[in-house]
């Protein structure tokens, strides 16, 4: 820690007494005091009151411009006025039955109209669909090792909480990455059955499927990491683990969780042009609510149809959820809104590199469809190696520095990346940029005098 960003957070402490008093409180009832561990940081979270299109107030009473958006789960923005008007009318009518109603092949409808599948099967979180598609594929090829990529966060089902955040003193050389349990609890077994490949590396890929001829039932991958901040797949990578799935009969996952409603109306598939076997949809889709999908082929489907591949949920598919859903597919994920939100993006990403240049802090901003980040590094990150470098007490400079003006730039935590939603607007989008240009000056002076610390 040093001197500007201690200043920082005590003026955090300052402005946020109220969301210090309500951790005190939550910190004996729950571990850190959370419902999940991604919302623990130091010195405490910032709790939130109430949130309204890109707006959040948290318990003080502070105003934020919200470009956090339940890391990435709200693309239509807080209380989409045609997702709560949906979930009203539903919520009248009875909220679980656990029967079928027609909403579910009307959102299932929705779903293969956008993206290259023909079924679907919905369930409640992305760790959900993930941890089923990996099953179907298992079930569907007969073998049990999987491949990802290493620093990849699929959700938190044992067979990829393995390599999530490895430390350098354990992931070995780049050339055949060693799979490292990202919690206790996971079966040795489990890891032994997942492979793992530095993303943007199709030799490592086509090596680990070399050495394991017919084993592998599937790869799973985000399209755009965004585990690791955001990092593009270079040209022909997604395609390239297309051809090899496709020559060494595994099937091919596409983890678009985080990707699928924000990318383009057909998520990462469409953007990408890429085919894959299987899509998990999460997050953004449910405009607000717990909403997720896998989808395949119907002949990859049949195995769930021929009761060999099970899938079952208690919550799946509940009218509540399935409102807010439809609502979300025909109302917030419009062709307008993908024009706007990529308008608003440029413009956010333009401003950033602007800023970047005009005070010399060394770092690089990009964006894809309505995500975009600061990277604080001197080169593009092409894998979890290379994002593992960054300078954290910087990172957190920024991210206290913005959020003690009034902007949350995006979720706490620097591997993840700002959301724009259908409810920012371009005085939101002005804000953060006069904000972040007056954050920067003090973050490139920081920068210098830590580089010029390490050098010495
Ligand atoms: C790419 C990806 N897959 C899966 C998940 C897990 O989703 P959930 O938190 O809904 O279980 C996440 C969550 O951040 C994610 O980013």
């Amino acid at each position: 820690m040093y001197d500007d960003l201690n200043k920082e957070i005590s003026i955090f402490e300052k402005r946020t007494r109220k969301s210090h008093a309500a951790h005190e409180k939550a910190m004996p009832y729950m571990p850190l005091g959370v419902s999940s561990n991604f919302r623990s940081y130091e010195p405490y979270p910032l709790f939130i009151r109430d949130g309204n299109g890109g707006h959040v107030h948290d318990l003080d009473g502070n105003d934020y411009v919200d470009f956090n958006m339940c890391f990435g789960a709200l693309m239509a923005g807080h209380c989409h006025p045609a997702v709560t008007k949906a979930v009203q009318e539903r919520l009248h009518l009875g909220t679980m039955f656990g029967m079928p109603h027609e909403l579910e092949r009307e959102l299932a409808e929705e779903i293969c109209a956008r993206f290259p599948v023909e079924q679907v099967r919905f369930g409640n979180s992305g760790t959900e669909v993930t941890m089923h598609a990996i099953r179907l594929a298992r079930g569907a090829t007969g073998r049990d090792k999987i491949l990802k990529m290493e620093g990849a966060y699929h959700g938190v089902h044992d067979a990829v909480m393995v390599s999530v955040k490895p430390k350098p003193h354990q992931y070995g050389d780049t050339s055949a990455p060693t799979p490292v349990p990202a919690s206790a609890g996971i079966p040795v077994a489990s890891v032994e059955n997942t492979l793992i490949a530095p993303f943007n590396d199709l030799a490592v890929a086509e090596r680990i499927f070399q050495r394991h001829p017919k084993e592998i039932a599937c790869v799973i991958v985000e399209p755009i990491m965004m585990n690791v901040g955001i990092c593009m797949p270079d040209p022909g990578y997604l395609q390239g683990l297309r051809e090899l799935c496709t020559r060494y009969g595994a099937l091919f996952i596409f983890d678009e969780v985080k990707t699928g409603a924000k990318l383009a109306r057909g998520g990462a598939c469409e953007y990408f042009k890429v085919t894959p076997d299987i899509v998990c949809l999460a997050k953004s889709i449910g405009g607000g609510f717990p909403l997720a999908a896998f989808a395949s082929k119907k002949a990859l489907m049949d195995q769930i149809a021929e009761h060999k591949v099970f899938h079952a949920g208690t919550y799946n598919t509940n009218p509540v959820v399935m409102a807010a859903g439809l609502a979300t597919f025909r109302e917030v994920l419009t062709p307008k809104a993908y024009e706007h939100i990529n308008r608003l993006n440029t413009k956010l990403v333009d401003g950033y590199k602007q800023i970047i240049k005009k005070t010399s802090l060394t770092a690089y901003s990009t964006g894809a469809g309505a995500n975009g980040a600061l990277l604080l590094y001197s080169k593009p990150v092409r894998n979890y190696r290379d994002w593992i470098e960054i300078d954290v007490d910087l990172w957190r400079h920024y991210w206290f520095g913005m959020v003690n003006r009034g902007i949350i730039p995006q979720p706490h935590w620097w591997d993840e990346q700002w959301t724009i939603s259908v409810a920012h607007t371009d005085a939101d989008i002005e804000k953060h940029l006069e904000v972040f240009e007056e954050v920067a000056p003090g973050l490139a002076r920081a920068q210098q005098d830590r580089f010029a610390t390490a050098a010495r």
